[in-house]
């Protein structure tokens, strides 16, 4: 499926990993849509290699740069204009980690050495991608950024831990930094916030088969799909959405904003 919807667009993508990653699908269908781009990935995710199977499909370079560090990230963007021949359109941030969940510590025993390494990473580096693009001002008017964010920025899923906490700070990130880059450049800047997805990210949460099963039950559309979260990415990197800006957009067939489900109440009947 293609409608030109990215012709002439240039772009840089974070995180995609293997192929059920978000990121993955997301360049597939910006390739698809005309974009071309740079991919990008943490130096230590490239030893994995699935990347340039990617790179090669879609006819891009690859440039590691570990998202927390400010010199890799200045690297990046020098790197990508030279390639792309000039400033980006879009740019995806699609990484996440926390290490509290990854040692299986308790929210309410966390060690903060962890937390301030997945704040890092998950959170603070979308502030650092953002002050790296508007100082080096590497994004075209009317340009478009996005990250992925999930519902427990606010709501309470217990076993999310401090990825919640790590994911009401971009949600912030994405609305304070909107506004300034908004400001300077008419450039957008949104999150994304998914339904849980099969990756190895999401899969990376504890109890996460049954919540995705519940989260399926509790949603009228269903889970949105990792391609489906790429087709809304490639509408929001478009020119179709060019008012949009500084929000948090629910990608989740309805869960926001449901209650409860008939399948799921008829569970407590029996
Ligand atoms: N899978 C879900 O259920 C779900 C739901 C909502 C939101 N999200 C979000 O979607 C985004 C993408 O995750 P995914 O589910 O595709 O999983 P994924 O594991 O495929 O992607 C996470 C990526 O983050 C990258 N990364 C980690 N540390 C990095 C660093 N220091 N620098 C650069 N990159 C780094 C990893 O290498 C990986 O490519 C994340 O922000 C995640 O929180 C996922």
């Amino acid at each position: 499926m293609s409608n030109g919807l990215l012709k002439g667009k240039k772009g840089i993508i974070f995180g995609a990993l293997n192929e059920q990653s978000i990121a993955w699908k997301v360049a597939e269908r910006a390739h698809e849509e005309g974009a071309t781009f740079v991919l990008t990935n943490a130096p230590i995710a490239m030893r994995m290699g699935e990347l340039n199977n990617l790179a090669e499909k879609t006819g891009s370079q690859v440039i590691p740069a570990d998202a927390t560090s400010m010199d890799d990230l200045q690297n990046l963007f020098e790197k990508s204009m030279e390639i792309l021949g000039g400033k980006v359109d879009f740019v995806l941030h699609s990484i996440g980690m926390s290490v509290n969940v990854r040692k299986g510590n308790h929210y309410t025993n966390e060690n903060y050495d962890f937390t301030m390494k997945g704040l890092d990473v998950s959170a603070l580096s979308f502030h650092k991608v953002l002050q790296t693009a508007y100082k080096m001002d590497a994004i075209n008017e009317w340009g478009s950024v996005l990250a992925l964010s999930y519902i427990a920025a606010q709501r309470v899923f217990p076993d999310y831990n401090d990825m919640a906490d790590n994911k009401s700070y971009l949600e912030s990130i994405a609305r304070s930094f909107g506004y300034h880059y908004g400001m300077k450049a008419k450039v957008r800047v949104n999150t994304i916030s998914q339904s849980p997805t099969m990756t190895t990210a999401g899969s990376g949460v504890k109890g996460f088969n049954e919540f995705i099963n519940f989260s399926e039950k509790m949603s009228p559309l269903g889970n949105a799909t990792a391609l489906d979260c790429a087709n809304y990415c490639i509408s929001l990197f478009s020119d179709m959405t060019r008012m949009v800006t500084m929000q948090n957009l629910f990608h989740d067939g309805g869960f926001s904003n449901t209650g409860v489900t008939q399948e799921v109440i008829e569970k407590f009947a029996e």
